[in-house]
Order: C-alpha cells, then structure tokens, then sequence
C-alpha cells in the first residue's frame, strides 16, 4: 500500500508540474525553453536526494558496526601487566611449577576449577596430563598462560611467578597447539605466520612440511595463498589442527603445550599429526594434554587429575600397576581400539 502510495505520489506531481508549466506556457507566461530546463533540473535534484537517502542508510549500519568496535576496544583486561615487570631469565629454560593451585572461573566462581594442584616440569621433561573430561585440563594451561590469574598458591615458569612477569614476554616463550584452533579469514601463509610474524615464506614452508601439512596445502587450489574462509570452515578439522601444528613447530619456543584433540581425526590424519607432533616435543620441554595412549607412552612422566585434583602421578607401567584412575583409563582405551 505505501509503496502505491508513494508512486502514485510522485507521478502525481510530475503530471501536476507539467500539467502547470504546460498552461504557463501556453498562455505565454513562459517559453517551452524554460519549462524543459525546469524539468531537467528537478529530475537531477530528486535523483541526488534518492542517492543521499541510499548513502545514509549506508552510514547509519556502518556506525552500528564501528560502535561494536569501538565497544570491544575500551574493554579493559583483567590480566594487566605489572608496572615493574620482573624479567625472565636468559635463556630460557622451558621449566614449570605450580604450587599449592586453586582456581575458579569468573565465570562460575561456586565450582572450583582446580583444587590444589601442585606439579613441577624440569626443563626438557615430557609431561603428560590425562583424566576424564572437564577434570580441568585446559584450565591448567589457561592458567599458565596467564589467561586468568589462579584463587590462590601460585604458578611459575623459569622460577619467575606468571602474575610479576610481563605476559608478552612469557607468552613468546610457550607454543600453544590448543584443543580448538582459532583459523583466520587470510590465506595459509599468514595463518601459519601467526605462529611468528617474522617468518620468512621459507621458514613457513617448512614449518608445514615439519607439521605433515604441506601435503594437503599443496592441494589447495592456489597452495599457500588460498584463503581459509571464517574461522576455517574451509578446512577439516584434522586439517587445521595440523595448521595449528605448524604455527608451534614456526613459533619454536622452549615451552610446548598440546592440548590434543582427536575426536575430528580418522585414523591417518592421526598417525600424521602424531607423527608431527612426536618431532616436535623432541626438541622442547613438553606438557601434553593426552587422549591417546600412544602419546602418554612417549612421555617421561603422568599427571593424572580428576575434578581439578591430581589423583595420581607416575609412569605408565607404574600407574597400570597401581590400579586406579589411569588403569582404568587405559584399559577402556585398549578395548576400544
Ligand atoms: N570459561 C569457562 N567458564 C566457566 N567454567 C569453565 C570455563 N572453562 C571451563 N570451565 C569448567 O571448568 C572445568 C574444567 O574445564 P577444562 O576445560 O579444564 O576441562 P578439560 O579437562 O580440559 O576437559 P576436556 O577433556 O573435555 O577438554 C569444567 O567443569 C568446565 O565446565
Ligand atoms: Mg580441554
């Protein structure tokens, strides 16, 4: 109806203004001349207002977008530097403690997360976490990282406390292979390069290759510079965990934390990424969250938590004797494949 309207609206004064120019000019008031003019002009100056009302409706949604922006951008972290950062010592070491740890999330802070968690990696060591679950495995590295502080006791790298270090400064000497990897809407090569930024197309390369991805990069229709759509969708998900891979082996830091996922893997996917990740915790003191027994055998040592405790600790054989949580485990795994 409004649409009729409006039409009929316009039309309406056209045939008015013609209609009365048309008199005008046959009753000599005004020359045929002045009267096209006239038109002329009016329809240039509706075309602009019609342009301009297009324009705003542009500016309007654009402001709506940049509000959002500018709204993400004030938002102050919790986790702040301190004002006089103790330095880390030179070189570093790869080596982690934590003593006596409790932690909340903010976000549910009724249900502790980790309750008194105390462990402690020497430099080179292979560790290995298991447990059920929601046993708050991630947290322990969310903790590390320093994405939150802990409730109490107080977690260390290189024997320096993470809350009086500066967190980019700890957080170059950690590669994170995490359980979701953030893919970006580039192309291969940068989302590789986030790994470190300074990369050379070269190192890239290789760091692919090193993570069993050059393989399936190659494929792609325009290799390296494909670009992965929106958070990846483009890609498996044993795909870009290899590309997640990749950035670590890139990144090259003392400290190698994997938070294995393997649910998304078929079988040679996961021999790839397995095979992978082996070459990488080689060279660097790694924490592997584990899901697959073939990755616990490797490790030097076991923590095994449940509900945010460490319930037992140990090597495989020791832990299969004792028969707990790990036996348990373990057993399931076996029968399972
Ligand atoms: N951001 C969050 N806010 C609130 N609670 C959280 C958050 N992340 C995890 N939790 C809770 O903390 C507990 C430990 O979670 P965590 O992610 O460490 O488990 P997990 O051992 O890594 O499990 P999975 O093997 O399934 O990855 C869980 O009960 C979970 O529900
Ligand atoms: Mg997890």
């Amino acid at each position: 109806m409004l649409t009729a309207i409006a039409i009929f609206l316009v039309f309406a004064s056209v045939v008015l203004v013609l209609w009365i120019g048309a008199q005008d000019v046959l009753a000599e008031r005004m020359t045929p001349g002045r009267l096209s003019q006239f038109v002329l002009y009016a329809v240039f100056a509706a075309g602009g207002l019609g342009e301009l009302s297009q324009v705003w409706s542009e500016i309007a949604a654009a402001s709506g977008a940049a509000e959002r922006l500018f709204e993400i951008m004030a938002v102050e972290p919790a986790i702040k530097a301190p004002a006089e950062p103790k330095p880390l010592p030179e070189p570093a070491r790869g080596e982690v403690a934590f003593d006596n740890v409790h932690f909340a999330y903010p976000a549910r802070p009724e249900t502790s997360a980790l309750r008194g968690v105390s462990f402690h990696v020497r430099p080179g060591e292979k560790v290995a976490i298991v447990g059920p679950s929601g046993a708050g495995k991630s947290t322990i590295f969310h903790l590390l990282l320093r994405f939150y502080d802990p409730t109490s006791g107080e977690v260390t790298y290189d024997g320096v406390p993470v809350s009086e270090a500066d967190p980019r400064e700890l957080r170059r000497r950690m590669a994170l292979v995490p359980q979701d990897t953030a893919i970006f809407a580039s192309s291969v090569r940068d989302n590789i390069r986030f790994g470190r930024p300074d990369a050379s197309d070269a190192a890239i390369e290789r760091a692919a290759e090193a993570a069993a991805a050059a393989e399936f990069i190659r494929k792609l229709p325009r290799g390296y510079d494909t670009p992965l759509g929106e958070r990846g969708v483009t890609l498996s998900g044993g795909q870009r965990q290899r590309i997640a891979i990749a950035r670590a082996v890139l990144r090259n830091a003392p400290l190698l934390l994997l938070d294995e996922a393997t649910s998304s893997l078929d079988a040679e996917s996961e021999t790839l990424v397995q095979k992978a990740l082996s070459r990488l915790m080689q060279q660097h003191t790694t924490l592997v969250i584990a899901h697959r027994l073939a990755t616990v055998l490797t490790c030097d040592r076991i923590l095994v938590l449940d509900q945010g405790e460490i319930v037992e600790q140990g090597t495989h054989e020791s832990l299969v004797v004792r028969g707990g949580l790990y036996a348990r485990l373990a057993k399931l795994q076996f029968q399972g494949t």
